[in-house]
């Protein structure tokens, strides 16, 4: 592997441990609506609590610097561990100074200060104080090049969680170390995203299953008749409108622009003032001898209008999944927070964290946060000695 993990590490006891856990959860009134990634990131904290480490653990939630005290109800009923509701300061210098062995307090926010996303030389410096070991575990933001990812592994001898260890092993096996036939089934709202994603499957997937928007505008621009469903304007490479290897589906789930009407059809029977809002039944059953004989299987995106209701054909095709022998992997928040709530991870081999940061690898390799701990490799810092 490209970096050294924390279950092999020989952490001293007592060694102070700065955590970039995976904090970024969906939040509703004041509370935690999904806790898949606080379950799948505290695997690391209840480790280092084992290992006698004093820990300090950091993250981030939302875009606009809310605070993580929900965040923190909700992780303290998987592990224990104190909320200080500052980042760097008094307050947070003296909470972290005071942690005794094997114990674990979560600081506030780290994008309450913009120096975070700025990836700021003092503010990294600040954070990285009283840190013997950092340990980065939130593949979720592994594209981002900020201070609490990509700066703090350039500061500070560093280690990857066990959910981050395990994400990058895992998207090898859709990468370097595919098994084949692979089928990706790729959905949802954002062509301008997935677009190239397709692209960059098509030259290692032997079948790439499009749902939702992005279908619908290659259908459209394929010359199908798609009503009045959503199209967005994102420009579709010849390539992909031409390969026999893009499929599209050829029956639907089609109801009235006012939800009025709703009916299983064959494509070529929408109405002009209908819109697609699912896939159907007979695509499902035309993909299953592609499922039944792939080595893997990639799904990203819900491939009906779920805000809406429309969710069966992702939940079919869950089943499908699951009664095969491929190595399956879903990734994306929508689609995973649907098979949580329809209990249906189990059809799962591997379910990822990640959503734009898998996205960005998938399309291009690699991800600034693997980048920084491979230039690390080749110039290592001293071991670490406990405080
Ligand atoms: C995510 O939820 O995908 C990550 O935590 C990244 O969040 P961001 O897109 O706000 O950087």
């Amino acid at each position: 592997m490209l970096f050294p993990s924390i279950q092999q590490a020989q952490i001293p006891h007592g060694a102070r441990v700065l955590l970039r856990a995976s904090l970024n959860v969906p939040v509703q009134g004041g509370e935690v609506t999904g806790a898949f990634r606080l379950q799948q990131t505290a695997r690391t904290i209840k480790l280092l609590k084992e290992k006698g480490a004093r820990i300090t653990v950091i993250g981030h939630l939302g875009r606009k610097g809310e605070s993580l005290a929900p965040v923190h109800r909700a992780l303290s009923q998987i592990t224990p561990l104190t909320f200080i509701p500052a980042l760097v300061g008094e307050m947070a210098y003296k909470a972290r100074k005071n942690i005794e062995p094997g114990e674990a307090l979560l600081l506030e926010n780290t994008r309450t200060d913009p120096r975070e996303t700025e990836n700021d030389d003092l503010f990294v410096e600040e954070v990285a104080a009283q840190t013997d070991i950092f340990v980065f575990d939130d593949f979720s933001a592994a594209h981002r090049e900020h201070a609490s990812t990509v700066g703090l592994i350039n500061e500070l001898p560093s280690y990857a969680g066990i959910l981050f260890y395990e994400e990058v092993t895992a998207v090898l096996r859709l990468t370097e170390r595919l098994e084949k036939p692979a089928v990706a089934i790729i959905s949802g709202a954002k062509c301008e995203t997935k677009i190239p994603l397709i692209e960059q499957l098509l030259e290692s997937y032997e079948t790439v299953f499009v749902g939702g928007v992005i279908a619908n505008a290659i259908l459209k621009q394929r010359g199908f008749q798609i009503g009045a469903s959503k199209v967005d304007g994102t420009p579709i490479a010849e390539n992909i409108l031409n390969s026999r290897n893009v499929i599209t589906p050829h029956d639907v789930i089609a109801t009235k622009k006012d939800f009025s009407e709703t009916r299983m059809i064959p494509l070529q029977e929408m109405q002009p003032d209908e819109i697609i809002v699912d896939v159907g039944s007979k695509t499902l059953k035309a993909m299953q001898h592609h499922f039944e004989n792939a080595k893997t299987i990639l799904l990203n995106g819900p491939l009906g209008w779920c805000e809406k209701g429309f969710c069966t054909q992702t939940t079919e095709i869950s089943g499908l999944v699951a009664n095969t022998q491929a190595y399956s992997f879903v990734g994306g928040g929508e689609t995973v927070a649907l098979l949580e709530q329809h209990d249906l991870l189990d059809d799962w081999r591997f379910i990822s964290t990640g959503g734009g940061s898998l996205l960005t690898y998938l399309a291009e390799g690699t991800l600034p946060v693997i980048e920084a701990f491979k230039k690390k490799i080749k110039r290592p810092k001293s071991v670490p000695v406990a405080q």
